[in-house]
């Protein structure tokens, strides 16, 4: 066994090697990606696939997504369509997932997709997830890498603490750019927004000149339960000041004991959301407050997060 503090490996060609040899002996490895750090493993491996379903202590029902270096790779696992093929070309790689209809000689373990005969995939832009999948030739599974329902990590040092031993590599690259996760969309049967995230609608819209529906009949995401990202603490939205025994995140002009972005600027806020979550919860203030967030851009998606993480 690893230490508890010996598993952070700083990304370089060590660590590398140490995460990709994990990985292809069936094991997990944390890694970043341009929007969270993932829970990888060999997605062509049942048993390391159902490693991480326990590691997150997550419901066996919610299916994750695969990782691969291209469109071509993704195209020996799904079935793209005109639109699912305009839309990897515009925003691959980057942080778009794509649910599309799965190819039957894929290879991919039947836990990854959890029953469906739909596949989630991705093409990241962090260079730490692209060299993992290339130095392990293998299409990497990976969600968040945060015990279910908790707080999507945006650092090493959120991956450890969340999911502690259970995973015993994690390749430090630094905090995520992003730190929102992706934007899941379906072609099929309708066009259809499954989680918003920094690709935006709008984006969507202007490329493909039709806007999405929210979500497509019988396909939905899981993880838009209601409670999948929780803070542990009661979490009251659109505050304008602190009340009593509150910590409050501010955005704009209401200051607080946090900001999201003091400019008001919604990337921004994006990618500290999840810090300034972890940062309130860990606070000695008994509740949780946040400012208002516009609702347009990915305005949506914190919006979207910060519902969630309110609904208890
Ligand atoms: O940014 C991200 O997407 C991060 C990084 C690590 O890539 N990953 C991530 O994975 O957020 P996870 O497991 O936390 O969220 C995956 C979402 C879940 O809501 C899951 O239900 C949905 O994708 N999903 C996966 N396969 C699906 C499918 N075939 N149909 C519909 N939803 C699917
Ligand atoms: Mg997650």
């Amino acid at each position: 066994m690893d230490a508890p503090n010996a598993c952070i490996f700083p990304y370089g060609t060590a660590g590398l090697a140490t995460a990709a040899a994990r990985i292809i002996a069936g094991g997990l490895v944390a890694v970043p990606t341009e929007t969270v750090y993932g829970l990888a493993a060999d997605a062509t491996n049942g048993a390391a696939v159902a490693g991480i379903y326990a590691a997150k202590g997550r419901p066996s029902f919610n299916p994750l997504i695969v990782h691969v270096a291209d469109l071509a790779a993704a195209e020996r696992l799904a079935v793209f369509d005109a639109d699912a093929r305009a839309l990897a070309v515009a925003f691959w790689p980057g942080p778009l997932t794509l649910v599309l209809p799965l190819r039957g000689n894929a290879g991919i373990a039947g836990l990854v997709t959890a029953g469906l005969d739909t596949i989630a995939i991705r093409v990241p832009r962090h260079r730490a997830m692209q060299a993992l999948i290339a130095a392990t030739d293998r299409p990497l599974a990976a969600p968040s890498a945060n015990a279910s329902g908790g707080i999507s990590p945006t650092c090493a040092a959120h991956v450890a603490a969340s999911l502690g031993a259970a995973v015993a590599v994690i390749l430090d690259d630094g905090p995520t750019e992003a730190g929102i996760e992706s934007t899941i969309v379906a072609t099929t049967p309708a066009l259809a927004l499954l989680r918003p995230g920094p690709v935006t609608s709008e984006a969507i819209t202007a490329l493909l000149s039709r806007v999405p529906v929210a979500h497509a009949g019988g396909i939905v995401a899981p993880g838009q339960l209601a409670s999948h990202y929780a803070p542990t603490k009661p979490l009251r939205l659109d505050a304008t000041q602190a009340g009593a025994n509150e910590w409050l995140i501010g955005f704009g002009a209401v200051a607080g004991d946090d900001t999201l972005s003091d400019d008001g600027d919604l990337i921004e806020a994006a990618a500290r959301l999840f810090g300034a979550l972890h940062r309130a919860d860990a606070s000695d203030r008994r509740m949780i407050a946040v400012a208002p967030v516009p609702h347009h851009g990915i305005g949506a998606a914190i919006n979207d997060r910060l519902a969630r993480a309110a609904h208890r």
